[in-house]
């Protein structure tokens, strides 16, 4: 075994698991409804790179988590019906701003673009439009 390449498949573990964690408990503390599936639910890249998008301070905004909104980078509700026990994560800035939103659905900063897109897992993925 090649011990120089054990740190980095740990972090790229990690980088899978955090973000599918992160959402069963964001779905669990959303909903008066606690789900226990046998199989987590995954979220799918949305996109390999963030959207910049201009935001109004004092409005609610939900950003997709599961990837599957066509309305991209925020939530059209597919959740439901492709990503049950999935949830947005709702987030309210505090005065208007431009930000970079994550595309990849796997940052470790929701629902901020935090550079994790550029790990090999999401630049070789192939894209649900791309299949
Ligand atoms: S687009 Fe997801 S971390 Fe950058």
């Amino acid at each position: 075994m090649n011990l120089l390449l054990r740190p980095k498949l740990d972090s790229e573990v990690r980088t899978w698991i955090g973000p599918t964690l992160k959402s069963l408990v964001m779905a669990s503390m959303s909903s008066s409804k606690v789900m226990h599936p046998t199989l987590p639910p995954e979220a799918i890249i949305a996109s390999k790179t963030p959207f910049k998008v201009e935001l109004v301070g004092g409005k609610r905004y939900s950003w997709c988590t599961c990837g599957h909104s066509k309305t991209q980078p925020f939530c059209d509700g597919s959740h439901k019906t492709k990503a049950p026990g999935m949830a947005p994560h709702r987030f309210v800035v505090e005065k208007d701003c431009t930000v970079w939103l994550c595309g990849c659905k796997y940052t470790r900063n929701p629902p901020y673009c935090d550079g994790t897109h550029n790990i090999d897992f999401i630049k070789s993925a192939t894209l649900a439009e791309e299949k």
